[in-house]
């Protein structure tokens, strides 16, 4: 099986100007300075107001992402409730100022909400003796997401003693018993540990895009945290499903919606989208889905 590129997923005028591909199935590109500030601002607000009164420092007035990532650094895990509003506008910022280097309709559907991550240097208790932590190397359909997804991850923070994400080197005699991999991510790791890297360095700015069966994991950091957003864009209809993938405990369906086309102020504006456009669409299912979620 010869490898996918993702090459046709991008703006032809723009790979091989501000895209690099340190791989055929990886790509990397960075966001305007401008853009990072607004999006660390925005994530200021979402981790300020997600993680709760229990961090009443977090809660002090005037919270920036510098004194945040001071706070956060005196913390070894986090729990985050997610502002949908705050989420809705993150998605939005996020999409238009990716469509200007992906070539967007080529993707349907989006993973919602996107996820906002703070990875320490120290896996929290018990993380790393389960079946699937990403520490080790995988391909998140090995976990139950659908494979026609591409994931995009961006750092909003990441020092050179942070944690990282390092990908297989993978070539296309490999390629084969990787997509057709069934099972945990542990059953497989005495094959891929074999394989060589791809030599990349990480930076906060920096948007990598790849092929969902390029095997990566987190490189624990040094002694900083990493502040990261990460989702998933579905290639076919979200809606395509089937029922008992849609509201199951681990990796629901349910988080993929449309991929919007226009903009929203609130979560109840994309909601209403959703179910308009799924009417409109004139099968019941869906919006019958959508609801239960
Ligand atoms: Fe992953």
């Amino acid at each position: 099986m010869s490898l996918e590129p993702i090459k046709n997923i991008f703006k032809p005028d723009i790979v091989g100007g501000v895209v690099d591909s340190p791989h055929e199935l990886l790509h990397v590109f960075d966001f305007p300075t401008d853009v990072l500030s607004e999006i660390q601002e925005l994530v200021t607000a979402i981790i300020t107001k997600g993680i709760g009164p229990a961090k009443a420092e977090i809660n002090a007035s005037k919270v920036n992402f510098i004194n945040l990532l001071e706070t956060l650094r005196k913390t070894k895990v986090i729990e985050l409730e997610r502002d949908p509003d705050l989420f809705t506008i993150l998605e939005g910022i996020l999409i238009k100022e990716i469509s200007k280097v992906l070539d967007i309709r080529k993707f349907k559907g989006i993973e919602f909400p996107v996820n906002v991550r703070v990875v320490h240097p120290v896996a929290p208790d018990g993380y790393l003796l389960g079946a699937n932590p990403t520490d080790l190397f995988h391909c998140d359909p090995w976990a139950g997401e659908p494979d026609d997804i591409i994931n995009v991850l961006l750092y909003l923070y990441c020092s050179p003693k942070s944690s990282r994400v390092q990908f297989i080197n993978v070539s296309p005699m490999h390629y084969k018993a990787i997509k057709e991999h069934k099972g945990s991510y542990r059953s497989i790791q005495h094959f891929l540990s074999e394989l060589p890297l791809v030599n990349l360095s990480a930076k906060s700015g920096q948007v990598l895009v790849f092929n969902s069966f390029l095997p990566h994991a987190t490189k624990r950091g040094i002694d900083d945290i990493r502040i990261s957003i990460d989702f998933r864009l579905r290639k076919s209809d979200p809606y395509k499903t089937e029922d008992s993938k849609w509201l199951r405990k681990k990796i629901p369906w349910s988080k993929y919606w449309f991929l919007p086309t226009t903009d929203f102020s609130t979560y109840q504006e994309k909601y209403s989208y959703e179910i308009k456009t799924l009417r409109s669409l004139g099968d019941p299912k869906p919006i019958h889905l959508r609801r239960k979620a």
